[in-house]
């Protein structure tokens, strides 16, 4: 590709992270992974198209200047995959308004800015944009939500998000996508959940498979998109 179409990835550094960011990269994309502290620098992917940059996606102004930078560097902003969040069990009984603050500070915060910050830049773009979510199955699923209250809430405000930006898709060029996981089979979910059979868990990088479909022209048609990637879980 000699002009390579430019990629953010939040949350680079992470289990999906990196796996996107890898796909993305064999797919032919600059891309640009974020990072939230410095000594993760090192240990990221060596690549001539990657770039880390160091930010706070919870942080206003932080996601101001990444885009700023990015809009300065690159001049276009083809695919962002906003892939920062958390989790945590709590049931209705204890969870406290400070671990849903906590909660929606690392799920929908840091993607709401990113969002909110390229969603202007892309919609100047004449070509638009697509800004990919990662939402979480107990935010569909009562039944589910229960023994994670704090979570499931602060991933169901990304599905309204999805429906907002992808209202006024036809005037701005924008759209968003939602990716709903079941169990990602990463080191984390192994160690907290042994007994498991892991072969029933998507792997990170069968995720990247379908980021990568969404991110490809080949997605061009897609809309109001949600997809349920569950595996066998
Ligand atoms: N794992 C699952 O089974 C599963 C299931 C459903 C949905 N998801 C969603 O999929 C996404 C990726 O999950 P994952 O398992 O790959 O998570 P992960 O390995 O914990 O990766 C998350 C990354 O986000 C970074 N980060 C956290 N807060 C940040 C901030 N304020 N600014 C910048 N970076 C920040 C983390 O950096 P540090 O490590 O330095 O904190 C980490 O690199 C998340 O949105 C998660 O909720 C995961």
């Amino acid at each position: 590709m000699n002009n390579p179409h430019i990629a953010l990835v939040t949350g680079a550094s992470g289990n999906l992270g990196t796996a996107v960011t890898n796909q993305l990269l064999a797919d032919g994309f600059q891309v640009i992974g974020t990072i939230l502290h410095p000594d993760e620098k090192d240990s990221q992917i060596q690549h001539d198209r990657f770039e880390v940059y160091q930010a706070d996606v919870s942080n206003e102004s932080e996601v101001e200047e990444l885009v700023k930078y990015l809009t300065t560097k690159y001049q276009h902003i083809d695919v962002a995959c906003l892939l920062v969040g958390g989790f945590a069990m709590s049931s209705l009984e204890d969870t406290k308004l400070a671990d849903v603050e906590k909660m929606f500070k690392l799920n929908f915060n840091t993607a709401y800015l990113c969002s909110q910050k390229l969603y202007l830049r892309m919609k100047e773009q004449e070509s638009g944009g697509h800004i990919m979510l990662v939402g979480a199955r107990p935010a569909l699923q009562a039944d589910a939500a229960a023994s994670m209250v704090s979570y499931s809430l602060s991933k169901s405000l990304l599905f309204e998000l999805n429906k907002i930006i992808n209202a006024k898709t036809v005037e701005t060029g924008v759209r968003s996508s939602i990716l709903v996981p079941s169990v990602l089979d990463t080191p984390p979910n192994r160690n907290s959940m042994p007994d498991a059979n892991f072969n029933d868990w998507v792997t990170p990088e069968q995720l990247a498979e379908v980021v990568s479909f969404l991110a490809s022209p080949k997605s061009q048609a897609l809309r109001q998109t949600i997809l349920k990637v569950y595996g066998n879980a």
